[in-house]
């Protein structure tokens, strides 16, 4: 009899275990191909004038005259999620609006990736 609820609570115990490994397997993996997604877009509509590194050390960079966001003085505003979205959404100076040709996620998780290029990883 006793071993019998031993062998109970044994089975619940692994069966929870194995239920918070395979989510915890899964949230890395939709974290990372979230990354993955914000990378590609920042390939596709970022990287020629900031460089795949947001130094700008590209040639579309330098007759934009885009500055180097790896150096926080060069930032006009400022260096949080919302108004790097913003920026995305409305342009800046010699850099286009965005707002029409991404979705707010893509906006959102590019903003994110661009801050982790910054060396901000918040
Ligand atoms: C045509 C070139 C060009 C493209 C494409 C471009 N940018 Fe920019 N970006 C600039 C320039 C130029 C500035 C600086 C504007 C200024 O200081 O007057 C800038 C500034 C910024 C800033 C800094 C704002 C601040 O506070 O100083 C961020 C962040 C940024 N861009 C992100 C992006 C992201 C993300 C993308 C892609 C979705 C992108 N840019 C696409 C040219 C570009």
């Amino acid at each position: 009899m006793l071993n019998r609820i031993r062998c109970k609570s044994l089975m619940f115990t692994l069966t929870t275990l194995a239920f918070l490994l395979v989510l915890v397997g899964s949230t890395t993996v939709s974290v990372r191909s979230q990354d993955a997604a914000a990378e590609k877009v920042y390939k596709a509509r970022c990287a020629s004038c900031h460089g795949d590194d947001l130094k700008a050390d590209t040639k579309a960079g330098k007759m934009t005259k885009t500055a180097d966001l790896t150096v926080e003085s060069n930032w006009k505003g400022e260096r949080t999620p919302e108004a790097v979205e913003k920026v995305i959404r409305e342009g800046i100076g010699k850099m286009p609006a965005f707002e029409s040709k991404l979705s707010d996620e893509e906006i959102q998780a590019v903003a994110a990736y661009t801050l982790k290029l910054a060396g901000i990883n918040k």
